[in-house]
């Protein structure tokens, strides 16, 4: 059995007051909430606040992108240590996002991807394909592509620190979801070349979570479908009783 995972992605939204005041109304619910892993992906300006009013619970702090070097002259970067500093346990990977706007590829996810799980922090490995690519029948090639790029080299016990995020680009803050069958065929495509990489047993160890307009009305349902261990969520873990409701579906599934 997979544990459920299910991480608010705030993206540049909540400053470090705004961010506090959000963690804590999650907290108030789900301090003790232990079926779920429940991680808050905030703004980097706003990480040290999350993670002080989130300590001492079961909620975990994650960050939105880091770089790929230890160290050393690379102006406006953060590094995995600098996250682990703040007491981040997990550092989303290659967004859509990332790669539409700031020029994320395969090959800098790979490199991050293995710069985080030496650090010890969780990586949530960003993929999904977008609306042209998947009217024009590009889902299965876009996807591996980036699930071999993207994980490249790293060994089956890696495999286990990695959380993987099916996000089909064209659902991601359009109120378009992916309905719970379109996912979950994509899902099992994906622990499918997991196992080709690793093996089977360590495939099905790895938790794929759903993101693009997850929200409380429709997150049972996709929770239901059996390779989808979770959910990416961006609008809705801007409001915490959204939030809180997801993982309570979480919980439930
Ligand atoms: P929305 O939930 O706003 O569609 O965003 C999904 C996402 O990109 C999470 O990383």
């Amino acid at each position: 059995m997979r544990k459920k995972i299910i991480a608010g992605n705030w993206k540049m939204n909540k400053t470090a007051g705004e961010g506090e005041a959000l963690a804590n109304a999650v907290k108030r619910e789900l301090s003790a909430e232990t079926k779920v892993d429940v991680v808050l992906c905030p703004a980097f300006t706003a990480i040290s606040a999350v993670s002080q009013a989130v300590s001492g619970s079961q909620i975990a702090v994650g960050a939105q992108n880091m770089h790929w070097e230890a160290d050393g002259a690379y102006t406006g970067e953060i590094s995995a240590a600098m996250l682990r500093d703040l007491y981040c346990r997990y550092v989303i990977l290659g967004h859509s996002e990332r790669r539409q706007y700031f020029g994320e590829t395969d090959e800098s996810v790979n490199k991050k991807t293995h710069a985080a799980l030496a650090a010890g922090l969780k990586p949530i490995v960003c993929v999904g394909e977008t609306l042209e690519e998947r009217e024009a029948d590009q889902i299965e090639s876009v996807i591996t592509t980036q699930i071999n790029g993207g994980l490249a080299g790293l060994t089956s016990a890696q495999f286990k620190n990695v959380i993987i995020a099916y996000e089909p680009v064209w659902a991601i803050g359009t109120g378009k979801t992916a309905t719970p069958e379109q996912a979950q065929d994509v899902h099992a495509m994906i622990r499918g070349l997991l196992a080709k990489l690793s093996d089977k047993p360590t495939a099905d160890s790895v938790r794929i979570q759903y993101g693009g307009s997850m929200k409380p009305g429709n997150a049972a349902e996709l929770l239901s479908k059996p390779d989808i261990d979770g959910g990416l969520i961006g609008g809705a873990a801007l409001d915490a009783q959204s939030f809180i409701e997801i993982v309570k579906a979480a919980a439930d599934a």
